[in-house]
């Protein structure tokens, strides 16, 4: 019988000399592997400066990086980076505080009454963020936060670039001029996109599926496609690629969703198949759509209590 390793195929290269070298990896076994060679690293271990230009180019117009102040999403930055402990500990601590049962109720009255993606998302970014600026997050914000770049492919469209741009800076701002003093405003700014682009999707996946465990649910269903990391030494993983990883130059990206699907292993919904730097949203995430599911059940088998729409 073959093993997992030698009946899964290997990664996929897209290398152009000179214009760009990126490698596909989506089988669970080898995107572990490369996790943990020690030859791969969060992109922002190099100066933005240094990173491929169309890294650069694209991640500009997405809620990940801020181009103007030079700011990258903490899962960007190395664990040896001096800010990485502090604000990964801020979030967590924020997270932490949790969620009442009236956000549940009123997420599952939203979800009952069929309600437009614009009400959801409004009203998810405040379940999540109303905490960070200690007031509720304005429509003008949340609708536009919809709007930063998801797919490279994107990046090649002129006017879907120039909204993703115009978005990540209308959020910056408003995070600028209204979070606390010291708070990093990419990494709470990032989180209203979060729930904008990934979470309301996921309330609806949720359901679709009432009758299913929550985690089988979000490892059918990962939110997230993928993760990225840059090559920091020369390497071909044991053999995995034809030619070694250019440091500094060659983008691996980690297709983890697809993993998670294969695997039915949460780890790879909020990280890359481990513990190991999981998302701070992990917990959160799947206790209030725990909550929202016995809600939601509820309400439709009639139990008295239950939210009534209308
Ligand atoms: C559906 C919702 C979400 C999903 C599926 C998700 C998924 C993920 C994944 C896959 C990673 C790993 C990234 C990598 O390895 O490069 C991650 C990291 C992280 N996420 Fe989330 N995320 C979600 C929402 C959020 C929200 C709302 C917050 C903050 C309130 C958050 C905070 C973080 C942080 C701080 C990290 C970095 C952890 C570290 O590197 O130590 N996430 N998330």
């Amino acid at each position: 019988m073959l093993n997992s390793t030698e009946s899964s195929s290997k990664p996929n290269r897209i290398k152009i000399p000179f214009l760009l070298d990126i490698v596909i990896v989506s089988e669970p076994e080898q995107i572990r592997k490369i996790e943990t060679s020690g030859d791969v690293e969060r992109l922002h271990s190099y100066e933005t400066s240094s990173l491929p230009w169309w890294v650069k180019f694209y991640f500009s117009a997405t809620k990940f990086h801020d181009a103007d102040r030079d700011l990258w999403f903490c899962p960007f930055e190395p664990t040896s980076n001096p800010t990485y402990e502090p604000r990964r500990a801020y979030l967590q601590q924020q997270v932490d505080i949790g969620y009442g049962e009236e956000d549940v109720k009123k997420i599952a009255s939203l979800l009952k009454e069929d309600a437009d993606e614009e009400v959801l998302a409004q009203e998810m970014v405040q379940v999540v963020n109303r905490r960070f600026f200690g007031k509720e997050i304005p429509p003008s914000i949340t609708q536009t936060a919809k709007n930063t770049l998801q797919k490279l492919s994107e990046a090649l469209v002129p006017w879907k670039y120039t909204q993703g741009k115009k978005s990540q800076k209308q959020i910056m701002d408003y995070c600028a001029q209204n979070l606390p003093e010291g708070v990093h405003i990419l990494d709470v700014g990032h989180n209203i996109g979060e729930v904008v682009q990934a979470t309301v999707g996921a309330l609806k996946t949720l359901k679709n599926h009432l009758e299913k465990p929550v985690e089988e649910i979000f490892t059918s269903n990962a939110p997230t496609p993928q993760v990225i990391r840059i090559a920091v030494n020369s390497s071909d993983f044991d053999g995995l690629l034809s030619s070694p990883t250019s440091p500094g130059k060659t983008v691996i990206i980690l297709k983890i969703a697809e993993a998670a699907a294969k695997t039915n292993d949460i780890s790879f919904t909020f990280s890359t198949g481990s513990e190991e730097r999981a998302c701070v949203f992990q917990e959160f995430f799947l206790q209030f759509m725990n909550d929202l599911q016995g809600e939601l059940k509820k309400a439709e088998s009639g139990e008295p209590g239950h939210i009534k729409s209308g």
